[in-house]
């Protein structure tokens, strides 16, 4: 059985997202939908004015801002994705080493999360897109699905010396091979309808185009034969298609053991029930009927969501479309699924998700989300009302969640003895904070990630420290940072 998840629906926390993740049940998200910094080097400004006014955020990254990150996946032990980050920062420069830094912390925890028939869509750039698929595909192992792009704009400005930055890309991962997904489709262009659905016998049963009647494949030695003085051309055989291919008022014209007829007779009945087109030359095809297509199946290239503008923008900054989240949700999750954002800004998965009947969460760091995410849900774009928080809660927790799932690392009873035995033998042993030999007594239990960041009371994020240790690292210090600040390696 999946655990539950640990929060209610509807939940939005303001806060730094890995304390928030690192608190979340295993496998109980359906669907992560996620746009985080892309490393831009942009700051990031609402506009005064606009409802997101006083929202910001900085894409510049320095390995000194994001030494706490580094070290958490210094203490990952996943030597893969520790070399893939280290190696961007060769090849790119310290930035990307330290914008991977921040992200793949977070996307350990994300995979984590998710149950195993969730999904992960990742929206990014070409700043870092190539990088973090490395990450993701150390993560998610071999769940690559696509690498979407969107259109987002048309070139404004020219004259760059370089191809114009149009698009941004969405890396779509699952966690195993059976996660939910549902085809979407986009309507037949007008004139691709016009151009190929030509015919209309007048029958009732619409326009149709013709297809061929014959495949590569032989389904018997008669699927060679001749049928009503045709023969199919070299190398096809007659392929008759399945029932269910035609609207199902043509479909009932056949005899009701139409599957079981072999392939002549197959191609007899549809003759016998008007389902053919014969051409000048002799040559039997199948109707086709414009009333079975339900239209282009969806694409990894996504040309016709344009950028939000009008009444959807917000200001909040690099805000995305609804219907672009609305096509990701639809395809990778079920009514009353659970999805979640953790860069959640102003709450474009959260509110798509909510159009459609599913349950979310979301965590910015920013609090000019709570607002703006509020607003959003009370009311469309368009003005008219949406979802009725008087009756409808949306919760805001302070704090973020504690794990509750049977999988929750915990902490042994007789924790300050593992730790003790850990350190090795000897009245006296070296505190690993600044190698000195200490008594039982003179050590104090620590957590390694602090309580600050959400680490966890489990044995592994435990150890023991020397008093002066204890006192020098509180919530601040990395554990390398601590030994640093006694001059140690
Ligand atoms: C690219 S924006 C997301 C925009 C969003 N898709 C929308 O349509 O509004 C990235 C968001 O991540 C948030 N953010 C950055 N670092 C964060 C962190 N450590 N924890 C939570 N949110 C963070 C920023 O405040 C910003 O709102």
């Amino acid at each position: 059985m999946m655990p539950d998840p640990n929060f209610a629906n509807r939940t939005l926390w303001i806060d730094d997202n890995l304390r928030v993740l690192r608190g979340i049940n295993s496998a109980c998200i359906d669907l992560i939908v996620t746009d985080p910094p892309f490393n831009s080097k942009r700051f990031y400004n609402a506009p005064l004015g606009s409802e997101a006014a006083g929202a910001q955020f900085d894409d510049t990254w320095t390995m000194d801002s994001q030494k706490d990150d580094w070290a958490d996946l210094q203490e990952a032990a996943d030597p893969a994705l520790f070399h893939t980050v280290v190696g961007a920062g060769l090849s790119a420069g310290e930035p990307m080493q330290a914008y991977l830094s921040f992200i793949a912390p977070r996307l350990i925890e994300l995979h984590r999360i998710l149950k195993p028939a969730g999904s992960l869509y990742l929206h990014c750039d070409a700043h870092a897109s190539h990088y973090l698929k490395q990450l993701l595909d150390c993560i998610f192992g071999s769940r690559y699905l696509n690498e979407i792009v969107w259109k987002r704009t048309s070139t404004k400005s020219l004259g760059t010396r370089r191809y114009a930055r149009d698009s941004d890309r969405i890396l779509f991962y699952s966690k195993s091979s059976t996660f939910t997904w549902n085809q979407q489709y986009r309507p037949h262009d007008p004139d691709y309808v016009e151009g190929n659905y030509r015919h209309n016998d007048g029958d009732g049963l619409g326009a149709y185009a013709t297809e061929q009647l014959t495949g590569g494949k032989a389904g018997g030695a008669l699927a060679y034969e001749a049928f009503k003085g045709a023969l199919p051309s070299k190398g096809r055989a007659w392929a008759p298609p399945r029932r269910d291919k035609f609207p199902s008022e043509a479909a009932d014209k056949l005899p009701d053991n139409y599957e079981d007829l072999d392939v002549l007779a197959k191609c007899a009945a549809l003759d016998d029930a008007g389902l053919l087109y014969w051409t000048r030359n002799g040559v039997p095809r199948y109707k086709s009927y414009l009333s079975t297509k339900q239209g282009i199946p969806a694409s990894d290239i996504i040309a016709h969501i344009p950028a939000v503008s009008g009444n959807e923008a917000t200001g909040w900054p690099t805000q995305k479309p609804l219907a672009l989240y609305e096509h990701f949700i639809a395809a990778s999750s079920d009514p009353d699924d659970l999805v979640f954002d953790p860069f959640a800004g102003c709450a474009t998965t959260m509110v798509a998700a909510e159009r459609l009947g599913r349950r979310w969460a979301g965590v910015d760091v920013d609090e000019v989300a709570t607002g703006i995410t509020l607003k959003r849900l009370q009311q469309h774009s368009d003005g008219t009302a949406f979802l009725d928080l008087s009756t409808q809660t949306v919760n805001l927790p302070k704090n973020p969640p504690q794990r509750t799932d049977p999988d929750a690392p915990r902490r042994s009873r007789n924790i300050r003895a593992i730790c003790w035995q850990r350190l090795g033998t000897g009245d006296r042993r070296a505190c690993p904070g600044c190698d000195r030999a200490k008594y039982y007594d003179d050590f104090h239990l620590d957590h390694i990630v602090p309580r600050s960041k959400n680490g966890p009371d489990t044995d592994e994020n435990l150890h023991l420290l020397c008093g002066a240790c204890n006192g020098r690292k509180g919530n601040r210090l990395t554990m390398s940072e601590l030994r640093a600040s006694w001059g140690l390696a």
